[in-house]
């Protein structure tokens, strides 16, 4: 008998043997994701084993916070190499950045060449009390420096929830979002839940991204989804391939 009370997924099944990642925190020690190797070593093993088969990882750059240039980063994941050879081999592992969005990210790309995801593609991420006053603008000038922004995880900045408008211009301008796997399952709230469900339906999500930081994220990757659009998400999902 057909049940109207169909059971929903759990997220790691919807992950894909040849899941792109664009989005996480693993590199040892030089943001608030993996604080040492054993962490990166772990988060990277238990990745691998859900069907992760290459890593784009995105540390933070974000000015007095996380002071990280493409150096630090660089040379993190070359520690990762010599330290994990033997999981290197197996996961193919590459080092971007999540930039926050501020007047120091304007400086920075206007004077020295990002790290990106692919090609120009290039991940970005705003403060969750409030977007910068003068977001669009910014987001024009890394434009016209001839990058293409990819707001990570939209449905997380509350401000715009009730705001649909707002997701709607950032597309507009040719901002593209990734949503974050583990918003799906309720990881950070209904309200997020809610907001990624709303934004999958409209057709307005580009890329998906784990954005993992540590075991617990791991662990709620066992967890069921919660949202309706669980075809628009894996047809997201799929979408990650062409970082591959
Ligand atoms: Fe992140």
């Amino acid at each position: 008998m057909l049940s109207i009370f169909k059971s929903k997924p759990e997220l790691v099944n919807l992950i894909p043997n040849d899941f792109v990642d664009i989005h996480s925190h693993i590199l040892p020690g030089i943001d608030d994701g993996a604080k040492n190797i054993n962490d990166s070593n772990y988060l990277l093993n238990s990745m691998k084993n859900m069907g992760f088969k290459k890593v784009i990882t995105t540390p933070h750059t974000m000015k007095n916070v996380w002071n990280n240039t493409s150096e630090t980063i660089q040379n993190s994941r070359k520690i990762i190499e010599t330290e994990l050879a033997e999981l290197h081999q197996t996961l193919n592992l590459q080092a971007a950045s999540e930039y926050f969005i501020d007047e120091h990210f304007v400086e920075l790309f206007k004077t020295q060449p990002l790290l990106t995801l692919k090609d120009n593609y290039v991940l970005v991420e705003m403060s969750y009390l409030n977007p910068p006053i003068p977001l669009h603008e910014y987001l024009f000038e890394l434009q016209l420096a001839g990058y293409q922004p990819i707001l990570a995880h939209p449905e997380r900045y509350v401000y715009y929830h009730h705001n649909f408008n707002d997701y709607e211009k950032l597309k507009k301008m040719g901002c593209y979002f990734q949503v974050n796997l583990l918003s799906t399952v309720g990881y950070y709230g209904k309200d997020v839940a809610i907001a990624a469900d709303k934004l999958l339906q409209a057709d307005m999500i580009n890329f998906a991204g784990s954005d993992i930081h540590h075991k617990q994220h791991i662990d709620s990757f066992k967890r069921k989804t919660v949202i309706k659009s669980n075809k628009q998400l894996e047809k997201v999902i799929e979408n990650n391939q062409f970082f591959k």
